[in-house]
């Protein structure tokens, strides 16, 4: 496995391996590698002949600077997570090296953009497509590989390459949960003893609705799931939404012949844990 900085490096060994006639399939994450990031770097690597890893912790997408300074950084870890796996190129750029000046780019993903993650992280989407795109840019993947635990940003991130014409298949991989059913995450590693442990409540609740959407209205079972998740003391509700899996937009009654996604943030204590289930 190789590991390289510079952009330059990168697109040379990635030219080689095209040349070569290989298919390159791309795992963009920000580090702290969790088994969930491995499950995205084995389906990559059951689907394309080269798999490029980039470890980056993207200062553009966090709107709480608390939260970018506290994201854990574990390069030495992850390396030695990702040695084993079907990753053969980390890309593990500096800050200068991704953003040689400031990125004034603005990008416009109408609603997409408005609801749910977008209204409570203000700028945070276009942060991930100024990374994202610059990351495609440089990769040039066939496929690149997005958990649906981000499901927001998975169906943004299918809006970004439409928009730039990219010829990249985004590919939706599963959440990734721990046996207790709390969905992976690198932001778990901070949660103290007590909030790891309450933290399953949240999967928990979103499984009991699911069960309970055939007796309760769409406005019922949201109010039901908001103050199911707050009767924790340790968690608190941001939002709990059903959309549609495309257009995102809220789903007011079950009878809609739309595919539906309960998504959910929730804080617990500082930590802001996200969430979501397919209500079939
Ligand atoms: O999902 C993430 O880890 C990040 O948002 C991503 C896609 C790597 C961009 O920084």
């Amino acid at each position: 496995m190789l590991v390289v900085k510079e952009i330059k490096e990168l697109q040379e060994l990635i030219r080689k391996k095209k040349e070569e006639g290989n298919t390159v399939g791309f795992v963009p994450t920000m580090g702290a590698l969790h088994p969930g990031h491995l499950s995205l770097v084995n389906i990559a690597g059951q689907q394309s002949d080269f798999v490029v890893v980039s470890i980056f912790v993207n200062p553009t997408q966090f709107n709480d600077k608390n939260d970018l300074i506290n994201y854990p950084r574990t390069l030495e870890r992850d390396l030695s997570l990702l040695d084993p796996t079907a990753c053969q190129l980390v890309f593990a750029p500096e800050v200068a090296t991704m953003y040689p000046e400031e990125d004034k780019r603005q990008f416009n993903f109408g609603k997409l953009e408005q609801v749910m993650e977008g209204q409570f992280r203000p700028g945070h989407f276009n942060g991930v497509a100024q990374v994202v795109s610059k990351l495609f840019d440089m990769v040039k993947p066939d496929k690149a590989f997005f958990g649906l635990k981000d499901f927001q940003q998975l169906v943004i991130i299918k809006a970004l390459v439409k928009q730039l014409s990219m010829p990249i298949e985004i590919v939706p991989c599963p959440i990734m949960r721990e046996e207790d059913g709390l969905a992976m995450s690198s932001r778990n590693q901070r949660l103290s003893p007590e909030q790891r442990e309450n933290a399953p409540h949240i999967y928990q609740t979103l499984k009991e609705a699911r069960n309970k959407a055939s007796e309760m209205s769409v406005k019922e079972l949201k109010q039901w799931v908001v103050s199911t998740i707050d009767q924790n003391p340790y968690l608190q509700t941001e939002y709990f939404e059903i959309t549609d899996d495309e257009d995102l937009n809220a789903v007011e009654r079950w009878e809609d012949p739309l595919n539906k996604v309960g998504c959910v943030a929730v804080h617990c204590g500082e930590i802001r844990l996200i969430d979501n289930i397919v209500f079939e």
